[in-house]
């Protein structure tokens, strides 16, 4: 019987892949990875991050101390030992977390719009604003400019479908889940400190097009991982995994692939 509070899906048999969504997302942004990699021998285990999708478990602040430890609870329920973690932009934080957490619990990492550096000072108002924000008016005045950042061009020019997806997914958020998610984001720890003890295969995966993270981001992680594999994908902004599904999900199969040579 599954008594761990955090909704998830678990999909496929096979080596456990564990995805964790980024901010103000849920788990349905890995619906492409979920059905590719569980029809070619992976299971696929996709929670809702606290506080986000239909997660309720809200505070005042959502460390990502707090949904690493929540991660390694569902793995205990579902009796997962070790697993590859595949993490975007705010899923990547939760992932390095998790990694420092219980290294041994890491068999690979997947790290997409990621970055390790800590927030500066101004980073920390700017999420504490962001957060009251949401609290007051919710997410419908910023939902067309977050789109607007987290897309690339061809996807808002040529993918309705994608754009309403994400709309959807932004404008269903809780506020309180947000504002709590927004404010674990502000006390995160730098983990570009971290990088030398991590020493499983890594793929890191950019957008071409992302306006949210630099290139710089995803090459100071590259560099500070000894062997891991950097790919940009063209025509992709932040959620790339939904914008350019086919190309993500060959880059992550392969790599996946190669572990088990
Ligand atoms: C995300 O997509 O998870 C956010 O952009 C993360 C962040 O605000 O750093």
């Amino acid at each position: 019987m599954i008594s761990a509070p955090t909704p998830f899906n678990d999909i496929g048999n096979g080596c456990a892949v564990i995805f964790l969504h980024g901010f103000p997302f849920n788990r349905s942004m890995w619906r492409a990875q979920i059905d590719f990699l569980s029809a070619h021998g992976y299971r696929c285990v996709a929670p809702d991050l606290r506080g986000l999708g239909e997660n309720k478990l809200a505070s005042e602040v959502s460390t990502m101390d707090d949904m690493a430890r929540d991660v390694g609870t569902l793995m205990d329920e579902l009796k997962i030992d070790q697993a590859i973690i595949c993490g975007l932009s705010m899923g990547c934080y939760v992932a390095f977390e998790f990694a420092h957490l219980f290294p041994a619990r890491v068999s690979a990492l997947v790290l997409a719009g990621g970055r390790c550096e800590g927030p500066d000072k101004a980073e920390k108002q700017s999420r504490e604003q962001q957060a009251r924000r949401v609290l007051q008016q919710g997410f419908a005045p910023s939902v067309e400019s977050i789109l607007q950042s987290l897309l690339a061009a061809q996807t808002l020019a040529d993918k309705p479908e994608v754009v309403a997806r994400v709309r959807e997914m932004v404008a269903k958020t809780d506020p309180r889940g947000a504002a709590a998610a927004q404010r674990g984001m502000a006390a995160r720890r730098d983990y570009c400190g971290d990088l030398p003890q991590i020493s499983v295969p890594t793929l890191i995966v950019a957008g071409r097009d992302d306006g949210v993270r630099k290139p710089i981001d995803a090459e100071t992680i590259h560099l500070g991982l000894k062997g891991s594999r950097l790919e940009t994908i063209k025509d992709a902004g932040h959620l790339m995994n939904m914008e350019q599904p086919e190309v993500f999900n060959q880059m992550m199969w392969q790599f996946l692939e190669q572990l088990n040579q």
